[in-house]
């Protein structure tokens, strides 16, 4: 399949990607998690972007979200992606030499989800190393860590 020229910026992140992250937050306990990250196209105008973690004890299932970077053509990009626990967020940014910068500009939730009002992602590859971080503005904190890992390509 080839790929749609406007994704040609998003090719160094195709591929499988595992590894671990750590997770933090005031409201809660620290956490590990093992993760599988497969981001994938099929010729059109986005790029998939589908992540599972397991906690790293027990190797039950934790957070898992299913999202589409758009591309909008040169560094401009889109991404929504909805999670499980009833929010689905809305983001702008860029990309630009293996850099995915993204701010949330609307995160959207059922009625019985927690409250999350803002997100930050920013995803780094470099080569067959991809390395993020996920800052939260959620339940009445200020925007602050949340996530990282660092993932290799399978
Ligand atoms: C790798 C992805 C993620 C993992 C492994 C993860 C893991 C966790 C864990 C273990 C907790 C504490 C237990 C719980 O409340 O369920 C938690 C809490 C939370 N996470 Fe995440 N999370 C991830 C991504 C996200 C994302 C993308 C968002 C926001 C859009 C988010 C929002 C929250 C919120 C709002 C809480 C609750 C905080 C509280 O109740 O005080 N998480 N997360």
């Amino acid at each position: 399949m080839v790929l749609h020229p406007d994704c040609a910026a998003l090719e160094p992140f195709l591929g499988t990607w595992q590894g671990e992250g750590r997770g933090d937050y005031p409201t809660i306990e620290r956490f590990a998690y093992s993760e599988t990250l497969v981001i994938d196209h099929v010729g059109k105008p986005f790029v998939s972007f589908d992540q599972r973690t397991k906690f790293v004890d027990s190797g039950l299932p934790l957070h898992a979200e299913y999202g589409y970077i758009r591309a909008l053509g040169g560094s401009s990009i889109e991404f929504v992606v909805a999670i499980p626990s009833g929010i689905a967020e809305l983001h702008a940014g860029t990309v630009n030499d293996g850099l995915i910068e993204l701010a949330s500009t609307s995160i959207a939730r059922t009625d019985t989800a927690k409250v999350v009002t803002e997100v930050r992602r920013r995803i780094v590859v470099d080569g067959d190393r991809l390395h993020y971080v996920l800052d939260m503005a959620a339940v009445d904190q200020d925007l602050q860590f949340h996530l990282e890992a660092e993932l290799h390509r399978v």
